[in-house]
């Protein structure tokens, strides 16, 4: 979904993820003139770094990073600090006044949620995270946000149907009468990667309907 809203908006894109068959069909679907996909797990410092230098190579600079890859403790903090190392020093590099925007949670705020203590405490990291990077790069003009959304409707999920899910967080929720979709999370990452939000850094964006800032 992200991929297809940047590339709508006219970005050229380099997908990084480890399922290379479904990174490969988001390129074809999307055109391989606007997406190209580069085998990438975030766990690994050094694999982080080709696809930098892949992209720098191929688009002559990078202007934004978008950190989506998360799950496990290794993967939402390593993995975020890997790639906005080496994002960064390409942006430096070529005096690129670029974004980084990172996909924490509402589990970065609060804890309590559904999710295991490593995820909460590994979010809230990369909110740390975050804002050390948005107080290094701001002399570069590079800004550095996080995007934090309530639960959403996965692709799949191994312990139930993805309708099931999506009916226990509509349930959960806060804001009733719409649901979450990926879609309301590329549109917050959209406005934080472009320069509507040009004088916004080191802030963590919750789109969560309310869900943080009310008793559950
Ligand atoms: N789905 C939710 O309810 C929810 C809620 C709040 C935050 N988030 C966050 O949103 C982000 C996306 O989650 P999602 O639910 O869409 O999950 P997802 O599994 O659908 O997407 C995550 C992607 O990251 C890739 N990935 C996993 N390990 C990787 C690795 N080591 N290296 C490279 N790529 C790797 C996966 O292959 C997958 O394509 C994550 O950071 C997650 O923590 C999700």
């Amino acid at each position: 979904m992200n991929t297809c809203i940047g590339a709508q908006h006219g970005a050229r894109v380099v997908i990084t993820d480890v399922k290379d068959e479904l990174g490969r069909n988001v390129t074809v679907s999307i055109g391989e003139d606007k997406v190209s996909y580069f085998h990438c797990d975030v766990r690994k410092e050094t694999e982080v770094e080709s696809p930098v230098k892949f992209t720098v190579e191929k688009h002559g600079r990078i202007d934004v990073l978008f950190s989506n890859a998360g799950s496990w403790p290794l993967i939402n903090v390593r993995g975020a600090a890997a790639f906005i190392k080496h994002v960064a020093r390409a942006m430096v590099e070529k005096k690129t006044r670029g974004s980084i925007v990172c996909t924490t949670s509402v589990a970065s705020v609060i804890a309590g949620t559904v999710v295991p203590h490593g995820y909460t405490a590994s979010k809230h990291a990369l909110v740390g995270l975050i804002r050390s990077a948005a107080g290094d790069l701001g002399k570069h003009g590079i800004r550095v946000n996080g995007v934090a959304p309530f639960g959403w409707r996965r692709r799949w999920c191994a312990r139930m149907e993805a309708s099931e899910l999506e009916e226990i967080f509509s349930e959960a929720a806060n804001l009733k009468g719409i649901v979450l979709k990926a879609r309301h999370v590329a549109e917050a990452a959209l406005f934080l990667a472009s320069d509507d939000s040009a004088y916004v850094s080191g802030h963590n964006l919750l789109v969560d309907g309310g869900f943080s800032v009310i008793k559950n």
